[in-house]
């Protein structure tokens, strides 16, 4: 199967890639380098011990898709390419609807036109909002998002039901990943955020490395054991072999499915710290600043439906993902 790979030189794409290529798939990646790094890719070359078919470009860029789609012959898409940062969304809404929505319907209308029917595509556990149980099953139901970013989800997901309903010839996947950390063994490639992490692991990472002072606790007063947020932490090499496993689901000719990539166990910030220091004999020095607007108490998966029907289980614990994120920030303190 040749499958395209938008957004293939981020974070969690790159790690797919890599999962993709292990398990003989031939792979395309097509970014515009708006939040990653070419070196990423190299990297991911050296890794699988080949070179990767690579397109420079922007989803938005019509055009552009339709020369690809001519010069190649794909079976299915990978879409992970959009704008991710919650806050900046927040700043930024025309921006975030312009290159999620606009981008996204952009891929679908040429994938359509060249008779590429098999999507999945990256969705998330904001779509839930406030969660109206927990553990969130697939059952439970959407909610009132609280930031833009949120909605781009939201509404995608919309989209690709609507659309696999008016053409049942489309199979698509839409994967709500929980919160993804972790990077691949090697330690070569890594989450790589611009600035000043807005995100918990990345922010500890940082701060264990000597560039950040710090960590700020957003909140010691919720409604959780210890009082400070509780999220479902999932290694990103399990979420890239979620991606493989949605491809086998994808061939069986699948229709619409959702699932959610989860690990089903929920750590708070301080289980973090406290597991980020077991693993990585590394202090973290943490302060308790306000609650964050926007944060929810706690967020964590029932991973079942993702077992059952795809029979994938997340392998990795929080042990491994803490050690794994800390391999690549020591070793590359600069990110690329
Ligand atoms: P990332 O920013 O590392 O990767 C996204 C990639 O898409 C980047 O390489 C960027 O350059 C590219 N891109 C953005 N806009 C583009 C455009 N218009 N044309 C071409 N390429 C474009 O983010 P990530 O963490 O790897 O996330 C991948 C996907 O998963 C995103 O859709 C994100 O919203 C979703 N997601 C991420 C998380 C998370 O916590 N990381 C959680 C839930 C969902
Ligand atoms: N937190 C801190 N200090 C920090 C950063 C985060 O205390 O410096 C806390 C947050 O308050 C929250 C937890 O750590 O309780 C996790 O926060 P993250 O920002 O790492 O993750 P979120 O759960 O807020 O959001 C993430 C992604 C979203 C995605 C969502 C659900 O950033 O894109 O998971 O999948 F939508």
């Amino acid at each position: 199967m040749n499958v395209l790979v938008t957004g293939g030189s981020g974070y969690i794409g790159s790690h797919t890639v890599i999962e993709l290529i292990e398990n003989g798939y031939d792979v395309v990646v097509l970014d515009n380098f708006s939040n990653s790094s070419p070196k990423c890719l190299e990297r991911v070359e050296k890794i699988v011990g080949k070179k990767i078919k690579f397109y420079e470009a922007d989803i938005r860029d019509k055009k552009a898709l339709d020369d690809i789609f001519d010069k190649e012959k794909f079976d299915a898409c990978i879409h992970f390419a959009g704008l991710k940062a919650v806050g900046e969304s927040v700043q930024k809404p025309l921006e975030y609807y312009e290159n999620n929505m606009s981008g996204t319907l952009n891929l679908l209308d040429v994938m359509r036109n060249h008779n590429v029917k098999n999507i999945i595509f990256s969705s998330s556990a904001t779509v839930y909002g406030d969660p109206a149980q927990i553990p969130i099953t697939e059952e439970t139901p959407k909610g009132v998002c609280t930031n833009p970013y949120g909605w781009t989800k939201s509404m995608l997901e919309q989209v690709m039901m609507d659309m696999q309903y008016a053409d049942p010839e489309w199979n698509v996947v839409l994967l709500r990943y929980f919160n993804p950390i972790g990077a691949h063994e090697s330690g070569t490639i890594g989450e790589n955020p611009n600035g000043i992490p807005n995100n918990l692991m990345p922010y500890v990472t940082q701060v264990a490395v000597g560039k950040l002072k710090e960590l700020g606790v957003f909140g010691d007063d919720y409604d959780t054991p210890d009082g400070t947020g509780v999220r479902d932490y999932i290694h990103v090499m399990d979420l890239a072999s979620g991606h493989v496993k949605a491809l086998e689901k994808i061939n069986e000719k699948c229709g619409i499915k959702i699932y959610n990539l989860g690990t089903g166990v929920g750590y708070s910030v301080l289980d973090i710290v406290k597991n980020f220091e077991a693993a990585t004999g590394v202090k973290i020095p943490y302060v308790i600043k306000p609650r964050r607007a926007g944060d929810i108490a706690t967020c964590y998966a029932s991973a079942d439906k993702a077992k059952k029907e795809m029979g994938w289980v997340a392998k990795y614990d929080i042990k491994k993902m803490c050690e794994d994120s800390w391999r690549w920030q020591s070793n590359n303190p600069n990110g690329y």
